[in-house]
């Protein structure tokens, strides 16, 4: 998988050198290029952002250098690999829809990302016009219903949840099929030795008797009993009712 950022902040992206996803570039998985904006402009400031037309505070970021950069990064790509690729390209953005662990499944089997890291109050709109026009793909993901300073934090939990999805990458394949989201409920609680723990306060605390029952049916039960009751607590939106009207609505009960 090819990933390319765009950011006037490239040492924002230093954590992609690190643990697993570092492992995943050193071993040839994924292939990660982090590109300065700036270097896209063409005056003695290397301008980036104006003040919005029509009044209002803060600032907007500037077509030309956006135009310019994406072009830029996509041509350099398509000549690495090949005149027919195209890049998802992705706008963390508070105003985007949400990225969720489906988003990151349907990520991690595209071979190539670019991401585009908007700072200030966001990016002049006919960027987005301009690459929708010319038949790009264009993505904008939200992390969650609050506003960051810009897109590189974005790009950094978002790269992660997604690399970790490509095969190879994460060692033990199985531990991604049983954790949190990966079908729509929370994880059950976890154990590991001693068996019966003291704790620092006196208070001696047992793992549940089943998880040492060696019986893996009753134990995959007791998990998925686990996991419901967990998400009715912390996330009973996960477990809401489809709409009426929902293609799900009409799916028989399970
Ligand atoms: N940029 C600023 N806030 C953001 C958010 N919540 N998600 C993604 N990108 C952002």
């Amino acid at each position: 998988m090819r990933i390319d950022v765009l950011t006037i902040f490239p040492d924002y992206l230093a954590p992609l050198e690190l643990s697993l996803l570092g492992k995943a570039r050193r071993d040839g998985l994924v292939d990660v290029r982090v590109h300065d904006l700036r270097d896209f402009t063409h005056d003695r400031h290397r301008t980036v952002d104006d003040s919005p037309l029509g009044g209002g505070a803060g600032m907007v970021m500037k077509p030309e250098p956006w135009a310019e950069a994406l072009e830029s990064v996509i041509a350099a790509g398509r000549e690495e690999l090949g005149d027919d690729a195209a890049p998802l390209i992705v706008f963390p953005n508070p105003a985007g829809a949400p990225f969720a662990q489906a988003t990151a499944q349907s990520w991690s089997q595209r071979p190539w990302l670019l991401f585009a890291c908007g700072r200030y109050e966001g990016i002049d709109e006919r960027v987005y016009e301009h690459l929708a026009a010319r038949g790009h793909e264009l993505a904008l993901a939200s992390l969650g219903d609050y506003v960051l300073n810009g897109g590189e934090v974005a790009v950094l939990a978002i790269t992660e949840a997604v690399v970790r999805l490509v095969p190879g990458v994460v060692g033990n394949a199985a531990s991604l099929v049983e954790e949190s989201h990966s079908d729509g409920l929370l994880e059950y609680p976890l154990y590991t030795r001693p068996a019966t723990w003291t704790a620092p306060d006196g208070t001696v605390r047992a793992v549940p008797e089943i998880l040492l029952s060696g019986d893996h049916a009753r134990i995959a039960a007791w998990r998925a009993e686990q996991s419901r009751l967990r998400t009715a607590e912390r996330r009973p939106d996960l477990l809401a009712p489809p709409a009426p009207g929902d293609a799900a609505d009409t799916a028989p009960a399970s």
